[in-house]
């Protein structure tokens, strides 16, 4: 024992280093009753008084006993650890899980909001695409008739302006059901390899001139053979809308980026996108440092008519455009907006990989006129007439049908004078493509001309892939009819 101190104190003064250790006190004699101890140590189970003399059975029966119970009480100590430890990993597991859970779940109910928006864009598709079909139509009366008055009015004639009045109205008219086909993804109007390089280098172009110089352009364009399938003028009307937009969300100025990359799109990406398709892409990227679009109106930027743009200023037909055809390209479209900070639309287009030559677009011809015999077969009364007059006009001998039926049943009769079939694609009874079949049971070498509404889908498609010799896509004025009728006779 230390000098100074006696057995009490040096207990308290080890226990101050390990309280767990157990302590015999041998002594003859105490100056210290039982309560003076507790009252100095504490009352505890750790302390034991053994008087002296003792008996070193004893004692050794009481140092086993106070060993085991400090190894007991050590074990107890490291499986309460033990038991510890447990419990924080398994809250931190349960943690993990809760999160995973809630991800899930506003994952699970962002999918599900994307299926909504989806079928709501489908459902508004079908019954614009229906819309644009009788709109087409009529179309084609009112387009037809102005061409053909053009044509026999006299120079300086009051009828002459009306007429080209007329033609123009059903032009911008004619251009609008465009958009709303373009929406309703009905097809594509051409489908041959596109640059998208080229086609962004002209919308620049048309922009650099236009708008106010406030508006900086840039291009990105990092994809190394930027050519997709599909159709020149939708591609290009995509771009442009894209571009008019950001221009309109910068009204005190700012930059347009044009960025392109080509991008590997594997199933993991596709997993989250349940739109896109796993597969290699034209990612074309138009950017803006404009106002941004808040939150609230971000899921319905697609939506025909949709707007935020004052009356008369906005048809809210751009964007709702562009997702159709993307669409229509078998690609698709996604919007990245920071209020005050811009907007960035990315179009997803399939690669197809060939480099081409830069196309140097469509032109429009005068009339062609020609000499033969027609069948124009329509369900539209108003189509019937103006094509009969149209090709009447132009020299042709024309006879009309109303459906497939019909158009079998006359042909079976006269087929031999007939140079020509002018089929509708969509008609009751007997569809475009049935009729086609029949006339071709009648004379497998019957000549036909596809006229249609609607863009050149997966049938229409199949229709040429089966022998039919052109496409003429409604509403059209008296030089394309012309122009498609001579190239399917072998005269154009
Ligand atoms: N780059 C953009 N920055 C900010 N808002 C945008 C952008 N692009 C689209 N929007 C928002 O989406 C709406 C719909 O766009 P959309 O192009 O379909 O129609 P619009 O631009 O309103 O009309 P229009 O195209 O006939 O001028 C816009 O009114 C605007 O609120
Ligand atoms: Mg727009």
């Amino acid at each position: 024992m230390p000098p100074g101190w006696d057995g009490v104190e040096t207990t308290a003064r080890i226990w101050e280093v390990d309280p767990g250790l157990q302590v015999v006190i041998c002594t003859a004699y105490s100056d210290y009753d039982w309560v003076d101890l507790a009252n100095k140590l504490g009352r505890t189970d750790r302390l034991l008084i053994l008087k002296k003399p003792f008996d070193s059975i004893e004692a050794r029966q009481m140092a086993c006993a106070l060993t085991e119970k400090w190894k007991l009480a050590r074990q107890a100590s490291w499986k309460l650890e033990k038991l510890e430890g447990m419990v924080r990993e398994r809250t931190v597991e349960l943690r993990r899980e809760i999160a995973e859970h809630k991800q899930a779940e506003e994952e699970k109910s962002k999918l599900e909001e994307r299926l909504r928006q989806g079928q709501k864009m489908e459902a508004i598709g079908t019954l614009a695409s229906g819309i644009a079909h009788d709109f087409n139509n009529l179309l084609t009366g009112i387009l037809g008739y102005s061409s053909m008055l053009k044509l026999l009015a006299q120079p300086g004639d009051d009828v002459l302006e009306a007429a080209e009045a007329i033609g123009r109205a059903a032009t911008r008219a004619a251009e609008f059901t465009k958009q709303i086909l373009g929406f309703a993804r009905r097809g594509k109007l051409q489908n041959t390899p596109v640059d998208v390089h080229h086609v962004i280098g002209d919308v620049a172009g048309i922009l650099g001139r236009t708008i106010d110089k406030k508006i900086g352009i840039a291009l990105s364009l990092h994809a190394e053979s930027p050519v997709v399938t599909g159709d020149p003028s939708q591609l290009q009307q995509v771009v442009m809308n894209l571009a008019v937009n950001a221009r309109d969300a910068m009204p005190t100025g700012g930059e347009i980026i044009f960025a392109t990359e080509a991008v590997d799109l594997d199933e993991e990406y596709c997993r989250d996108h349940p739109h896109a398709s796993p597969g290699r892409y034209l990612l074309v990227s138009v950017t803006d440092t404009g106002t941004g679009i808040p939150e609230e109106v971000r899921h319905r930027v697609f939506e025909p008519f949709f707007t935020t743009k004052g009356p008369g200023e906005g048809t809210g037909m751009g964007l709702a455009m562009a997702y159709g055809i993307v669409k229509n390209h078998d690609g698709f479209i996604e919007v990245y907006s920071e209020v005050g900070r811009g907007t960035t639309v990315k179009v997803y287009l399939p690669l197809c990989g060939e480099a081409i030559a830069r196309d140097e677009g469509p032109r429009l011809a005068a009339p062609i006129p020609g000499g033969g015999r027609i069948l124009v077969v329509d369900d539209e009364e108003v189509v019937r007439e103006v094509v009969e007059r149209m090709l009447g006009c132009l020299g042709y001998e024309v006879a009309c049908v109303h459906n497939g039926r019909e158009a079998a049943d006359h042909y079976g009769k006269h087929g031999p004078d007939i140079d020509l079939v002018i089929l509708d694609m969509t008609m009751p009874v007997m569809d475009g493509g049935e009729c086609f079949r029949a006339l071709k049971g009648l004379d497998p070498e019957v000549k036909a001309l596809l006229s249609t509404g609607h863009a050149l889908n997966g049938t229409a498609q199949r229709l040429l892939d089966e022998g039919m010799l052109g496409f003429v896509q409604k509403p059209y004025v008296l030089a394309q009819l012309s122009e498609a009728v001579a190239r399917a006779l072998g005269r154009g």
